[in-house]
């Protein structure tokens, strides 16, 4: 099998892309290991900047996130038993973020790829990338119980953190920046209404909580916990209390979450990481496979679509005009918003997050950054532009 871009993995940085390049007039394979039920039901973030919305709208994807998707205009932070809102369309000039679970966006590409895209290989595990620096690329991989190649122009490794693609860049030429963080996320769905309007991230001395949602009935809730925390040692009752003392203040002592049936329950770790370049000659790492943020920001989805646009526009370019021009620079262009994303999915992190070995000083510098948030509509503002995301075209 021929095609001109191999995209390894179908998260949503190898469906979007996979689109992208379809409506282009390019054409693409994409070879993901899972089953599509398990790719279809693995449980994500939720938050859509509004470039991402454009996108997804843009490549035919956005049917449904136009029907169901929920547009909020702001966010809550609580903090030394106090709240405050974050206006993101006073603070931004209009721009606004949607709630609408990574898993649908996975659910509407994969619907849209079936339906009139190239090839989206199910139980097709990518096993090595060979000559990857050189003009035609052979993927091996393995469908079905048998071995197979796709011989290539391009690959693109939408892998993911755990994928293949980022290894074959030879060790020479490679440089990941990483950090750790000493807590990971307990994150519970609840058949419960959330009785907020917007989501709320809360500072305390007990913990980061955050809540969110899925639904007008669906809340999604996560807690601060130890490192190797066992989801079993949280019972349900232990969570909703912990979360109701994370975000309680005292302008309304009576505030509790409406409660209901848990149906998930997983622990999440925290991380932050940058492989750099994101190219290897003919290769190209886009999504997860090049970079992670921690969820603080919810920026990991709109990081990888805002790569596979970049990615598409290149190919598309070289297509039209025979100019490598934008391909050779697509590292440095998706960097630029990586490491704008890393600082901010860091900065929102280890602000509102209690560090097992902080100091008394420390926590003082945190309620001092987010009272000044609170009462500095510069130090708001900056915090709203990172949140709904720059604009495409800014730092990509
Ligand atoms: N062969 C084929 N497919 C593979 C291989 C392989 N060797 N290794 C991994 N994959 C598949 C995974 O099964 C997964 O479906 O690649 C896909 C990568 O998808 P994601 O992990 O969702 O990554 P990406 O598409 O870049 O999306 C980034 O996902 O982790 C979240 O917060 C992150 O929202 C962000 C988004
Ligand atoms: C989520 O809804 O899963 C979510 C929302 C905001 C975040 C992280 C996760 O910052």
């Amino acid at each position: 099998m021929h095609t001109t871009v191999g995209i390894i993995g179908g998260g949503p940085s190898g469906l979007l892309l996979a689109r992208l390049l379809g409506n282009a007039g390019i054409d693409s394979v994409v070879l993901e290991r899972r089953d599509r039920a398990y790719v279809e039901q693995r449980q994500r973030a939720g938050i859509l900047e509004q470039a991402t919305v454009d996108a997804l709208r843009a490549a035919g994807a956005g049917a449904r996130l136009d029907r169901e998707g929920l547009v909020h205009d702001g966010i809550e932070l609580r903090f030394d038993r106090r709240a405050h809102r974050v206006d993101f369309p006073a603070l931004t000039g209009g721009r606004r973020v949607w709630v609408y679970a990574q898993t649908e966006v996975v659910k509407d590409l994969i619907a849209l790829q079936l339906a009139d895209g190239g090839p989206l290989l199910f139980d097709a595990e990518v096993r090595a990338i060979e000559g990857a620096d050189t003009e035609s690329p052979v993927i091996r991989y393995v469908h079905e119980g048998r071995e197979q190649t796709l011989n290539c122009d391009y690959v693109v490794g939408c892998d993911g953190f755990h994928g293949v693609c980022r290894s074959a860049v030879p060790a020479s030429v490679r440089r990941t920046y990483e950090r750790t963080y000493p807590y990971s996320w307990l994150g519970i769905l609840a058949e419960a209404p959330p009785g907020y309007e917007e989501l709320i991230y809360a500072h305390s001395e007990r913990g980061f909580a955050l809540a969110s949602m899925r639904s007008p009935q669906i809340s999604r809730l996560y807690l601060q916990v130890p490192n190797g925390t066992d989801p079993a040692d949280w019972p349900d009752e232990r969570i909703w209390d912990e979360l109701d003392a994370r975000f309680a203040i005292d302008a309304d002592p009576g505030w509790r979450l409406k409660r209901g049936a848990v149906t998930a329950k997983s622990v999440l770790p925290m991380r932050s990481s940058v492989t750099e370049p994101m190219r290897y000659g003919r290769m190209f790492l886009a999504g997860d496979a090049a970079h992670i943020v921690p969820p603080t920001g919810a920026k990991g989805l709109n990081l990888a679509v805002a790569d596979v646009i970049v990615l598409a526009r290149a190919f598309a370019q070289l297509r039209d005009t025979g100019s490598a021009a934008l391909l050779d620079a697509y590292s440095d262009t998706c960097l630029r918003r990586v490491w704008r994303a890393e600082h901010f999915s860091y900065f929102m992190t280890t602000t509102l997050h209690t560090d097992p070995g902080q100091t008394a000083f420390e926590r003082k510098l945190q309620l001092s950054q987010l009272d000044r948030i609170a009462t500095s509509p510069h130090a708001c503002a900056e915090l709203a532009e990172n949140y709904v995301g720059l604009p495409l075209g800014v730092t990509a």
